[in-house]
């Protein structure tokens, strides 16, 4: 599991890759059974952080689905929510009325992303829009937001991996770390 360099900056493991799987496995059976029925389902990536989650959880789903991406920008600096969404990648599909949408990210943290994302959706028409996440920290909220699906509830450490960067980096770890404050702290 090393990555040499990237895991000398972790302090310890939250999620082993093995963790990962398994939740991953769990929630892809949940969007089975919730979704069978549906005539056209789009998994929607919010890039950048959930891509390696879009692409396993994509790969466990068996029902037939789309994928698409859009990209918002949340955070004004490396660690803290701005409050302000930009959307930077909007998704741009004629058959929005006929979609139902499974919003997937990474992380859940102020709550303003997805709250905003799905009024989005809903007003410009979709089917249904419903939320994915594989990381909650409810501890840091801003605005209500509950998730429809979610891995794993996590406190408020600095984590990274799995698609979760600091400054850009970390995101090839295969595990989701903990990342050691010397690293963030003082720069
Ligand atoms: C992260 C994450 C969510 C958002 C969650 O993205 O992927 O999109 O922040 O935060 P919130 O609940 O406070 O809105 P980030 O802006 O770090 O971009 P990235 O996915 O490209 O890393």
């Amino acid at each position: 599991m090393t990555k040499s360099v990237l895991d000398r900056d972790i302090e310890r493991v939250l999620l082993t890759q093995e963790e990962i799987q398994r939740v991953t496995t769990r929630i892809a059976a949940q969007i089975d059974r919730d979704f069978r029925s549906s005539k056209r389902l789009l998994l929607l990536g919010i890039l950048k952080g959930s891509v390696v989650f879009m692409g396993d959880l994509m790969k466990k789903v068996t029902v037939p689905v789309e994928i698409d991406f859009m990209k918002v920008s949340s955070y004004s600096d490396g660690t803290e929510s701005s409050g302000r969404i930009n959307i930077l990648l909007d998704l741009n599909r004629a058959d929005l009325t006929e979609c139902d949408i499974i919003i997937v990210e990474d992380i859940i943290d102020s709550g303003r992303t997805l709250s905003y994302l799905v009024e989005y959706l809903r007003l410009g028409g979709a089917k249904s829009v419903h939320t994915c996440t594989l990381l909650d920290k409810p501890s840091r909220r801003v605005v209500a937001f509950t998730p429809d699906y979610v891995g794993y509830e996590i406190p408020d450490e600095f984590v990274v991996g799995y698609g979760l960067d600091y400054a850009e980096q970390y995101r090839t770890l295969p595990y989701i770390g903990i990342l050691k404050p010397d690293v963030y702290k003082n720069k």
